[in-house]
């Protein structure tokens, strides 16, 4: 990969309704993000003045070292996490302003998060584990049966939809974690490491179905991975590095 720019990225202008380029409008802002964690006694800062501005319909890889702070900046992008200081904002909403009900409502129904683990439930199938997100948004059961059959089909698993997860390979499983993750339509997809947990050919198939469900359903995606095949599929690759992030490529 190219290196890095000596600049990191400047500050979001996320109340503008265009980008920097006049692409689109942004669809996801972090604006001055610190994260410090407590380390038994010792602060250790992992993200300082960060600063993001992803457009909808684009998709963003995030590069970096283990222990660079990737999964915080994920998980703090996909509100399961607070930032010690500064913003994040979806469609010019404040995240970290809104009260629990609406913060989860917002989780449920505008975002899908896929982990580098599937977290699926082991009691239940594949079809079961796919609608748990519409039956918590009380969609009812039929409807949420219909969403959840649909999403396996997106990610090429309706005919094992009745199978538990001890029935499925690893790369299954992790089908059908993106097929929940999903299930609601979301318009932002945060995926941590998804291929990390699987070999290169299904790595290459895990790829492959994310940069479809952006192209063709126009998911937003922004996705952390160590993978460089897996960075190379996405528009724009930005390297977190010293609390920040930096253009790659
Ligand atoms: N809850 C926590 N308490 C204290 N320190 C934490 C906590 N969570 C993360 N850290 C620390 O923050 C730093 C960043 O961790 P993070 O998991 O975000 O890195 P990462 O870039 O995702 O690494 P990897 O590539 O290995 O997944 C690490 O030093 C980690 O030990
Ligand atoms: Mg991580």
């Amino acid at each position: 990969m190219s290196e890095f720019a000596s600049a990191p990225l400047k500050p979001t202008t996320c109340t503008s309704p265009t980008d920097e380029a006049g692409a689109g409008k942004p669809l996801l802002c972090a604006i001055e993000l610190e994260k410090t964690f407590d380390d038994g006694g010792r602060l250790i800062t992992v993200l300082k003045d960060l600063e993001l501005s992803v457009v909808s319909g684009e998709r963003v890889a995030v590069v970096g070292h283990s222990g660079v702070g990737k999964s915080t900046l994920l998980h703090i992008l996909g509100s399961l996490e607070k930032p010690t200081k500064g913003k994040v904002v979806f469609e010019g909403q404040d995240l970290f302003a809104l009260g629990p009900r609406a913060l989860a409502e917002f989780r449920n129904r505008q975002l899908g998060f896929v982990f580098q683990f599937h977290y699926l439930l082991a009691d239940f199938t594949a079809l079961e584990n796919v609608a748990m997100p519409a039956r918590i948004a009380r969609l009812g059961e039929s409807r949420a049966r219909q969403l959840a059959i649909e999403a396996l089909k997106s990610v090429g698993l309706s005919n094992k939809a009745h199978r538990r997860p001890a029935e499925l390979s690893g790369g299954e499983q992790q089908l059908v974690a993106i097929a929940r993750a999903i299930v609601m339509r979301p318009k932002l997809v945060l995926a941590d490491e998804p291929t990390g947990n699987l070999d290169a050919h299904t790595a290459e198939e895990v790829t492959n179905l994310l940069v479809r469900l952006n192209t063709e359903l126009g998911i937003t995606m922004v996705v952390a991975t160590h993978n460089e095949r897996l960075a190379r599929q996405m528009r724009r690759v930005l390297r977190l590095k010293d609390g920040r992030l930096w253009q790659e490529s």
